[in-house]
């Protein structure tokens, strides 16, 4: 299998849903629905694995009455379709097994036989083509999975696979051949199906334990900031959902956040409002205060505005009788805005939305000969409300403003009124600084954990202090490889 399929689909076998305590700051739950899709794509990916599988070749001899002793080689033994009749997946404390019953399966064969008996002093000898159906299959596996420093360990503790019927039908050859092959590699052929079926278990369990062992710990955002995605306490499985926990807080690309502690005790609930969603993931508001402040820590909160869509306001004429201690000092002199964030920004989710505290200090600049001179610094403390979004397989916010209040920090061309900064500010918010800081937002920050999968009618859940996001997922076309009913001929 794919390592990057198969991440996935362990991904989604591994999300969890009641009540639980999680010491992460962003925790997954896959509900039954979503291990039953992810069941459906492991057997859809397990059938894809073993069709066009050839298995061994078996050699067997026997004394046929009035023939003599005949040496009767089966080649090229390929099985070209499985099909699937029931399949379920359970969790419990110990593990999730997942299970198929009444499989069936074709296999296309050659055979060839010698004889050679003093009745019959030349060799005879024959070959031709068998198919073979299987039916009654029984396929199963458990696995648990641990965390491991920080990664999840997929352990195989059980699996196996049992041929209930099976039947040959020969192209030609004598009729004590047919009789021969029932009795003598009945057995060998069902056999070597089992040991063939097992074997790929096997094989898609380990393959799937090396690619969650080589997901990275840390997830790079952009220059500046890193999400941890390190695992933290074991999956918790119960009878009805798998929850997992990662970290989940933003830290400052090669550098180590002061961890912060997992409040004690603080219980996630995995319902997702009545909605039957395959995933619910859950995200502490921490997650986004930690966001706050690595890129306010970085310097990247603030920004300089020199260019507007109506870029005469960026010139002291156009201010010259609003304030015209600015015009008389710098006639005709363009301006620049400086802004800056002057603390992290306090974010906080509450049961209807998120609401954002950020206090910014807005300095203007004239340019005088190729110098920047700050003439005045305006604060603003800003209240916004933060609506949360799905943006393919993004989390992203758009602000809309709340209120704000503002006082001159500090002016080098007199008072300024304050009606005129209000309403100078209530404009620079609405035109400039709200428009800009949701064009970041609206980018947002990949969810970690589905790659290949994506959202579909995700709906957002408040629930101080958790966002969730409770969503059915889909695997993309492109990861898609094989049906479910694979049958080559
Ligand atoms: C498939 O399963 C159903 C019940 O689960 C059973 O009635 C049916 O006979 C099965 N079909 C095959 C081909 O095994
Ligand atoms: C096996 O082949 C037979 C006939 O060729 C077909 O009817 C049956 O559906 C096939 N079964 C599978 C599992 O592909
Ligand atoms: C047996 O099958 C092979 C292909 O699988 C084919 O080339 C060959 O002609 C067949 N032989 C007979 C005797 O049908
Ligand atoms: C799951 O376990 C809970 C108690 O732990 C029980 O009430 C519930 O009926 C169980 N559900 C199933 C489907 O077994
Ligand atoms: C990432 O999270 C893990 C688990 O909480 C923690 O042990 C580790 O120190 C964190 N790494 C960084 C770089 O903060
Ligand atoms: C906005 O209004 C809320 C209550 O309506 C108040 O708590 C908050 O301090 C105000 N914010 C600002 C920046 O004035």
């Amino acid at each position: 299998m794919e390592p990057s399929i198969v991440f996935s689909l362990l991904f989604l076998l591994l999300a969890p849903t009641c009540g639980y305590v999680q010491e992460g700051f962003i925790s997954g739950v896959i509900s039954n629905k979503g291990l039953d899709y992810a069941k459906e794509l492991l057997i859809e990916k397990g059938i894809a694995s073993v069709v066009m599988l050839q298995l061994p070749e078996i050699e067997n001899s026997a004394q046929v009455p009035f023939v003599g002793n005949a040496k009767v080689v089966l080649s090229d033994i390929t099985i070209k379709g499985v099909q699937v009749n029931s399949s379920s997946v359970k969790t419990g404390e110990s593990g999730v097994v997942v299970a198929v019953s009444g499989a069936t399966a074709n296999l296309s064969m050659r055979w060839r036989y010698s004889v050679s008996s003093w009745l019959i002093p030349i060799g005879i000898s024959d070959s031709g083509n068998a198919s073979v159906e299987v039916t009654g299959m029984q396929v199963g596996l458990t696995v648990n999975l641990r965390n491991q420093e920080g990664s999840l360990k997929l352990t195989l503790l059980d699996y196996g696979c049992y041929v209930g019927d099976l039947s040959i039908k020969l192209d030609g050859g004598a009729s004590w051949l047919y009789q021969l092959l029932v009795n003598a590699f009945e057995g060998n052929i069902a056999s070597a199906v089992e040991e063939a079926i097992s074997e790929k278990i096997r094989e898609g369990i380990v393959n799937l334990d090396n690619s969650l062992q080589s997901i990275p710990k840390q997830i790079s955002l952009d220059k500046t900031s890193a999400l941890n995605v390190s695992f933290v306490g074991n999956p918790v499985l119960s009878n009805s959902s798998i929850a997992i926990a990662i970290n989940g807080l933003f830290t400052e690309k090669n550098e180590a956040l002061v961890s912060q502690r997992y409040p004690k005790g603080l219980k996630i609930s995995s319902a997702c409002g009545g909605l039957p969603k395959m995933i619910k993931l859950s995200i502490h508001e921490n997650v986004f205060k930690s966001a706050s402040l690595v890129y306010y820590n970085a310097g990247k909160m603030q920004f300089i505005i020199d260019e507007l869509p109506d870029q005469a306001i960026l010139n002291t004429a156009e201010w010259r009788f609003i304030v015209p201690q600015l015009y008389k000092r710098y006639p005709n002199d363009d301006m620049q805005i400086h802004i800056s964030v002057s603390s992290p920004p306090v974010v906080q989710v509450t049961y209807q939305h998120v609401g954002a505290t950020i206090v910014v200090d807005i300095t203007i600049n004239v340019l005088e000969d190729g110098e920047v001179i700050p003439v005045a610094c305006i604060s603003v403390e800003v209240s916004a409300l933060c609506a949360v979004e799905i943006v393919g397989n993004n989390i992203a916010g758009r602000l809309r403003l709340q209120n704000f209040s503002t006082y001159l920090k500090w002016s080098k061309i007199g008072k300024l009124h304050m009606n005129l900064i209000q309403s100078l500010m209530s404009s620079v918010l609405k035109t400039v600084i709200l428009p800009y800081l949701n064009f970041k937002l609206n980018r947002g920050f990949p969810l970690p954990i589905i790659g290949g999968f994506s959202f579909q009618n995700a709906n957002i859940l408040y629930t101080q202090p958790w966002i969730a996001v409770c969503s059915d997922v889909l695997l993309l076309e492109d990861y898609h490889l094989g049906r479910h009913s694979a049958y080559v001929s």
